[in-house]
């Protein structure tokens, strides 16, 4: 039998099926090396043992190449047929959590009008989050903000450690970061309130506009509400102002923003009925959005501005919330579920 034949048959071999024929044809039961060994009859007694070792030292060298051969094929890459004209495969694909997202876009809103984003500290002592806001310890008014206090021990002047339970107090960092004014700020940050329900989560975030300059009044105020309520609910969207009452303001309002699902009316044509019925989203043709107002003096001099030369605005909104109105969700316990079905559709 001709060593060489064999050799260059397994080694010339294309796959593994193939490799798997000339194993059967050499070792199988009927292949050649058995033939070989079933001719030891034929062979005359003094060769026998001679023929017996060759033939053997041959089916180790068979078996030797073709277990080498089949290494080399498994580890080829597989050779099933590519069409590279198929599409490729989708994989799925990330994207900004809808938080983030309207983050990137009320800053985007802000900072073409000039306000500088900026980012206050989630923790804070009192003082940044109530004393600098015209809010003295033992005033009324703390209660309607609940606060987590921190468990550590209070500062002389500053008071204890809370996480804030709102924007506000970077108002005071920011004159004091600022100095001079004109001041346009936009500051975005987590808040915290014990509270939870289709409208509150412990922690949501907030973001804070403050304006402060010379000449700055209520018309300046309600133009800026205009041009975020058109930019960030959409064209023909209207603001208003009611009065209310905040510490750090003088005077206070709440703002409102027009229905988007029934236009500002309060109602809605029912297609089928063909009457008038309430709007279920606001019931009024308005949606409450958060507070706003001018400056409280005490607030400005506090921040070190003298409140006879400048005047200044300022609001608080939830992002949270202004996202469940722009996209009528009705519970914003979802956005922090970290169920994908709800979050993917954003
Ligand atoms: N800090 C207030 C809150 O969380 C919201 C607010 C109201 C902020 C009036 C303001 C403002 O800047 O002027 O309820």
């Amino acid at each position: 039998m001709d060593n060489k034949k064999y050799e260059a048959e397994i080694n010339n071999s294309k796959s593994l099926v193939q490799l798997n024929e000339l194993e059967i044809k050499y070792l199988g039961r009927n292949g050649e090396i058995n033939k070989l060994l079933s001719a030891i009859k034929d062979i005359p007694n003094e060769e026998k043992r001679e023929y017996g070792q060759k033939v053997n030292l041959l089916k180790t060298s068979i078996v030797r190449s073709i277990e080498m051969m089949k290494k080399k094929l498994s580890s080829k890459k597989s050779e099933v047929f590519f069409d590279k004209t198929m599409p490729g495969k989708a994989y799925p694909k990330g994207s900004l959590h809808i938080v983030s997202f309207a983050i990137e876009e009320i800053t985007n809103v802000f900072e073409k009008i000039g306000f500088i984003r900026v980012s206050y500290p989630e923790v804070d002592w009192e003082y940044g989050a109530f004393e600098s806001l015209n809010m003295p310890a033992n005033h009324p008014a703390r209660d309607d903000v609940e606060t987590s206090f921190i468990d550590t021990p209070a500062h002389k002047t500053l008071g204890k450690m809370v996480l804030t339970p709102h924007t506000s107090n970077g108002q005071n960092r920011e004159m004091k970061r600022v100095g001079k004014p004109p001041i346009r700020m936009i500051n975005i940050s987590k808040c915290y309130r014990p509270n939870w329900d289709a409208t509150h989560t412990p922690m949501f975030h907030q973001f804070e506009g403050l304006c402060v300059d010379k000449d700055i009044s209520i018309v300046n105020l309600k133009g800026t509400l205009d041009y975020f309520a058109e930019k960030y609910f959409g064209k023909g969207t209207k603001t208003r102002l009611r009065p209310h009452h905040f510490q750090f303001t003088e005077p206070s309002f709440e703002v409102d923003i027009s229905c988007n699902v029934c236009g500002g009316k309060g109602t809605v044509r029912n297609a089928y009925m063909r009457s008038l019925q309430k709007c279920k989203v606001c019931k009024s043709g308005w949606l409450e959005l958060g507070g706003t107002g001018m400056v409280h003096p005490n607030v400005l001099k506090e921040g070190g501005i003298d409140s006879k030369k400048y005047s200044g605005w300022a609001f608080g909104f939830g992002i949270e919330r202004v996202i469940m109105m722009k996209y009528g969700l009705d519970d914003i316990r979802n956005y922090y579920s970290g169920d994908i079905r709800f979050l993917e559709q954003f």
